[in-house]
């Protein structure tokens, strides 16, 4: 893994978005997976920017969201497909149809999630996916516990995420749902390259696990420790449990020294 450590949550979803906004430069046909929560919100805004300011054109960009609670309306305002739209698909002047996020308001979520799974691989595959870092440690909403090799389908939402989200819910964690449909591990894992995104005390345990603990679906973000393309943007905060900081810090000192870097 590539661990870049900023001073501070704005600098490290700086450093991220600029990733974001090269690869989608690079490839202006880029499927790009994109995650919800207040993790994420930087890069959009960064990239919204790069299209405003420096015209980076993503008429030919596909999205697909990470996840879906089940139940809610899709015009819930906590629905991620409202969330989506008001943070992605509005802001950077997307077309509705070129935004895929899982139907979790259906009759038959499981049904759904082998669908999304299938419309993924339809499209050729997730190019570059950004993913956020739950407390704990999971990603896309596979709790501790998940199978690593999981495809899209149907999971119970942990105690702690619903904690964790009753922030969007008015502070009642029995106003979030309980179940969700989530692009599995496996699902994760096939993207061409991923882009976590983190920041804060509170996700200090999570992040050293991931990139310094066992592969363990204990902590399902270690599942990346799989995948040979994961650029890691943390702050100083979240960076706090990790025993190689310097090492970490020391690499992205010298990554110019590189011939032909
Ligand atoms: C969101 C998702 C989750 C969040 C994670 C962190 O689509 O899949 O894994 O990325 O819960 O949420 P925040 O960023 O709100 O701390």
């Amino acid at each position: 893994m590539d661990v870049v450590i900023s001073p501070t949550p704005v600098s490290a979803a700086s450093q991220a978005g600029a990733k974001v906004a090269e690869a989608i430069a690079n490839n202006p046909r880029l499927v790009l997976g994109v995650a919800t929560g207040s993790s994420p919100l930087g890069i959009y805004e960064y990239v919204r920017r790069e299209i405003e300011e420096n015209g980076l054109d993503v008429s030919g960009i596909t999205c697909f969201a990470l996840d879906e609670y089940v139940g809610l309306p899709e015009d819930h305002p906590e629905s991620y497909h409202r969330v989506v739209a008001a943070t992605v698909t509005e802001p950077w002047g997307l077309k509705p149809e070129q935004v895929h996020v899982p139907a979790g308001n259906t009759g038959n979520p499981r049904q759904a999630a082998l669908d999304y799974d299938q419309a993924i691989k339809d499209a050729g595959g997730v190019d570059l996916q950004i993913v956020g870092i739950g407390g704990n440690g999971h990603i896309g909403f596979n709790e501790p516990g998940s199978s690593l090799g999981s495809r899209t389908r149907v999971k119970t939402l942990h105690p702690r995420t619903r904690e964790d989200n009753a922030r969007f819910f008015d502070g009642d964690m029995n106003a979030v749902p309980i179940h969700c449909v989530t692009q599995g591990i496996g699902t994760i894992l096939d993207a061409g390259s991923v882009v976590m995104i983190a920041s804060g005390e509170a996700k200090a345990d999570a992040i050293a696990k991931m990139v310094e603990g066992a592969v363990s679906s204990n902590c399902p973000a270690s599942a990346l420790q799989l995948h040979p393309h994961v650029f890691v943007y943390i702050d100083d905060a979240a960076a706090a449990d990790l025993q190689h900081r310097d090492y970490y810090d020391f690499a992205v000192a010298n990554a110019d020294k590189l011939p032909g870097a």
